[in-house]
């Protein structure tokens, strides 16, 4: 039988949406930081056995109706040919970023992953240890432009000045590092699927920050091309979770996505006009208000459920991914609300 959260991926609406929440696996959890008290953050990433601990971790916890792999958007890049790190209390860290148009054309695209491949073994283990609970497992990836403003920026993503500079300066070796990215990732995003993931999700975490026109020349073709080529090779739900991109819904619509999530500085009805029926979608509850006072959460995640039951197809997610200081208390709130039970 499928999945509640598969159901409404293929566009069905359901009476109680399927839930699941951005960085459900992760520092919130207490059992999380004690790994991390042991494990770096890559070698949490890199050793399968870890990454499906993590990944099953919040599902012991809450009934939630997906799992995600427990991966970075970042890690991945290291089969481009970047070194990188999670630095403790600062974030991730590229060593060798994108200075120049030169390191553009440096970049390989690998025919085969490696840097990778414990992910897609941790994905296979997933997916056997969650097929007795009929939990539906997802994979995911950074897209093209929010990846290339992390390699662009060194360090502090602010305005995004250096990556929009490039953008408009060097088009051409902006196209180029695109198509790199896209090809790299189509393959990645594919093995997922072989090694087990069930849906996808890609995170367009930083695109908010470019306006109508420069989504449509430099965003908007390469993020087509990616869910062309992976719909071309695999049949599962694809989602495409942007924030801060309401005002050009209509525009980021066209990537030709299966579902849409999204932040909470929109309404999820206007999203749906923009969208038309039956076009699953996800999102928006503000992860500040997940981590504040019970009686404010309650009375916005009831909202929510109100508004999300009469725009169709809907999943329960937050806007943007769960913040550290999220008392689980409220996560298992949530939860229960949504089920009632
Ligand atoms: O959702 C999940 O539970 C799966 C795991 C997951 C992580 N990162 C683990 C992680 C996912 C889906 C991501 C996506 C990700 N990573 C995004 C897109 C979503 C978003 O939040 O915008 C982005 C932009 C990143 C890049 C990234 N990774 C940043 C900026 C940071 C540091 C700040 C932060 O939010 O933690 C990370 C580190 C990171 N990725 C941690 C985890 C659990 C914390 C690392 C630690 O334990 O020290």
């Amino acid at each position: 039988m499928q999945s509640n959260l598969l159901k409404v991926l293929n566009g069905q609406t359901l009476e109680r949406p399927p839930v699941w929440f951005m960085r459900q696996a992760g520092r919130y959890l207490p059992e999380y930081r004690a790994l991390r008290e042991k494990h770096r953050m890559l070698d949490l990433i890199n050793t399968p056995e870890l990454a499906m601990e993590v990944t099953l971790q919040p599902l012991s916890r809450f009934d939630l109706d997906g799992a995600i792999i427990f991966a970075d958007i970042l890690n991945p890049l290291m089969d481009l040919g970047f070194e990188l790190d999670f630095i403790q209390g600062e974030g991730p860290k590229i060593f060798n970023p994108i200075l120049s148009t030169k390191d553009i054309q440096k970049i390989i695209v690998p025919e085969q992953l490696k840097c990778v491949q414990p992910t897609l073994k941790a994905i296979s283990m997933c997916r056997e240890a969650l097929s007795k609970r009929s939990i539906p497992l997802l994979g995911f990836c950074g897209a093209p432009f929010t990846l290339s403003a992390y390699l662009i920026e060194d360090g502090d993503l602010g305005s995004l000045a250096r990556t929009k500079r490039m953008m408009m300066e060097f088009p051409k070796d902006w196209h180029l590092l695109q198509e790199k990215l896209t090809d790299f990732l189509e393959l990645y995003l594919v093995s997922q699927v072989e090694a087990g993931a069930q849906a996808l999700q890609i995170f367009d975490s930083w695109v908010g920050y470019l306006g109508q026109l420069q989504y449509t020349e430099f965003v908007l073709p390469h993020l087509q091309k990616l869910i062309k080529g992976i719909k071309s090779r695999v049949s599962v739900p694809l989602i495409y979770f942007s924030t801060s991109t309401a005002g050009i819904f209509k525009v980021v619509k066209e990537v030709g996505a299966d579902g849409y999530s999204v932040d909470w500085r929109c309404r999820l009805s206007d999203i749906r006009t923009v969208l038309g029926n039956n076009v699953p979608l996800q999102g928006n509850l503000d992860p500040m208000i997940l981590a504040g006072p019970q009686d404010q959460l309650i009375k916005c995640v009831k909202n929510l459920l109100e508004e999300g039951s009469k725009i169709g197809p809907y999943v329960f997610n937050l806007g943007h991914g769960i913040i550290p200081q999220t008392p689980p208390d409220n996560v298992r709130a949530v939860v229960k609300l949504i089920k009632g039970r």
